[in-house]
């Protein structure tokens, strides 16, 4: 079987494809789908609340619509991640950014960016450090249940350094079924020749991961 360099098998590359494919499956599942559910059940309320109650039913209506613009924000989030890999229309800066203010806006947690531009490095490092960090980011808004989030990223003795660092729970368990998020991490981490190390207690998580930019 081919393989290459960091002896990853075709094989295994097309299992990663797959099973990315279904952690979006199961993204727009817990989200869209979910929400559009809700949506057309508070579609139905007002229909009743029509006859009896006009005010009721137009307050229905009224957060219907709310819920309508969050549907679109996250299908717009949703497509951005899933672009091709470029970041020729929008670059490093504007996707950290765009991440920053994304999780800074849906989550109550004090949250700290201080990320270097790497714009002179590799696309594909580019990308796919950006994928990276933008999971390890979503783990702690889903999970960590953390009042502080701390992301920094600087280039250091010819590596990229990158810190994810929450004060939440800890992670009790990252092997689930069905859930691959960490483990794309360390799948795509390994793929650069780099290393990942998570510590984790019940005083929260800090996952770092260094990448080599030769
Ligand atoms: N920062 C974190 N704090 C607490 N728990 C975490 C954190 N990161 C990951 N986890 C736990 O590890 C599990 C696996 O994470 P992951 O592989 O990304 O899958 P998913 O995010 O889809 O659940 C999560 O379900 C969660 O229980
Ligand atoms: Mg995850």
């Amino acid at each position: 079987m081919i393989k290459d360099k960091n002896n990853m098998s075709y094989k295994d590359f097309l299992m990663l494809q797959e099973t990315e494919r279904s952690r979006i499956a199961e993204d727009l599942h817990d989200t869209t789908v979910q929400e559009l559910v809700a949506l057309s059940q508070k579609l139905d309320l007002a229909n009743l609340y029509f006859d009896k109650d006009v005010t009721q039913a137009r307050l229905e209506l009224i957060s219907a619509k709310k819920q309508i613009k969050d549907i679109i924000e996250d299908i717009r989030n949703t497509i951005y991640d899933l672009r091709p890999m470029s970041f020729d229309d929008f670059g490093w800066d504007a996707s950290i950014e765009r991440l920053y203010r994304d999780v800074d806006q849906k989550s109550d947690m004090n949250v700290t960016f201080d990320i270097d531009s790497i714009n002179s490095v590799d696309n594909v490092i580019q990308i796919t450090v950006y994928r990276i960090l933008r999971e390890a980011v979503t783990n702690v808004y889903k999970h960590a249940k953390a009042s502080r989030l701390y992301v920094t990223l600087h280039i250091q003795n010819k590596e990229i350094y990158l810190e994810i660092r929450d004060d939440g729970i800890g992670i009790q368990s990252d092997i689930k079924e069905n859930h691959f998020g960490m483990q794309f991490m360390r799948e795509k981490v390994k793929l650069l020749n780099g290393s990942m190390a998570v510590d984790t207690g019940n005083t929260g998580t800090t996952v770092i991961v260094t990448i080599p930019i030769g």
